[in-house]
């Protein structure tokens, strides 16, 4: 009996934190999606943050990356509109990585469509930026915490009013380091087609994310059986 009792209790806690209000996931608009969202980034689909880009790697398919841990987390992770010197985002956008994307001037691309199909080019491009300057000597010399320490400095600008908010990416070198931590973890190609995949200018210059840039935005289906 207490164990039926236990059960139920977990049960209705389940249910509570389901009604409880949650980061907006407006960037998701086809059925299931949220459902992927919630596996890949916090369920067993959660490999992808550490192996999703490998995976990519090996398959000559971004997806594996920029339809896995990245989309899930931002969709789930979203903020409400967001300003700062480098961007203006729309509801339910996730600004770190919109931030990146944007001052690294992915969101302007012009070929977008055709590089989104082709490992091979964003493979070339990864190449070229990670083999030269800065990004070269940066990488050799290679912190892990450029990442983090950006991470760090964009919460603090987070809790500043947007009226003298700084954009983290625009202060010299943390975008470089940021990117050349990309390059020593291989990494780089995959937040290019993230980056394309999952953001885009709207047609008023925000930053929106997911279905806000396309309808057909979806991320990669739960696998039926173990791993991909
Ligand atoms: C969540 O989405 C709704 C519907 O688009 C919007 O009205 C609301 O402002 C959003 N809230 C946040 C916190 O982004
Ligand atoms: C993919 O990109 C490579 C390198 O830029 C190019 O040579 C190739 O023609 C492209 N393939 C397709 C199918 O567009």
């Amino acid at each position: 009996m207490a164990h039926v009792a236990g059960s139920f209790l977990l049960q209705l806690a389940l249910q509570v934190e389901h009604l409880l209000p949650q980061d907006n996931a407006t960037v998701l608009c086809s059925p299931g999606d949220e459902a992927r969202a919630e596996y890949w980034a916090f369920g067993h689909g959660h490999w992808t943050m550490k192996e999703g880009c490998a995976v990519a790697h090996r398959k000559k398919d971004f997806a594996y990356w920029s339809s896995t841990w990245a989309a899930g987390l931002t969709a789930l992770k979203g903020s409400p509109s967001y300003k700062d010197p480098a961007i203006h985002t729309a509801d339910g956008v996730y600004i770190f990585d919109a931030e990146f994307c944007t001052v690294n001037g992915f969101l302007d691309l012009p070929n977008k469509a055709q590089l989104l199909q082709n490992y091979s080019a964003i493979m070339e491009m990864e190449e070229r930026a990670c083999n030269s300057e800065p990004l070269q000597s940066l990488s050799a010399s290679a912190h892990t915490s450029a990442l983090r320490e950006a991470v760090a400095m964009f919460n603090a600008e987070g809790e500043k009013d947007a009226a003298i908010r700084g954009a983290p990416f625009l202060e010299t070198g943390v975008l470089e380091r940021v990117n050349a931590e990309h390059c020593t973890k291989r990494r780089y190609s995959c937040m290019i087609h993230f980056c394309l995949n999952n953001f885009c200018k709207l047609s008023d210059g925000r930053v929106g994310q997911g279905c806000q840039c396309r309808k057909d935005f979806r991320l990669m289906p739960v696998p039926t059986s173990g791993r991909v």
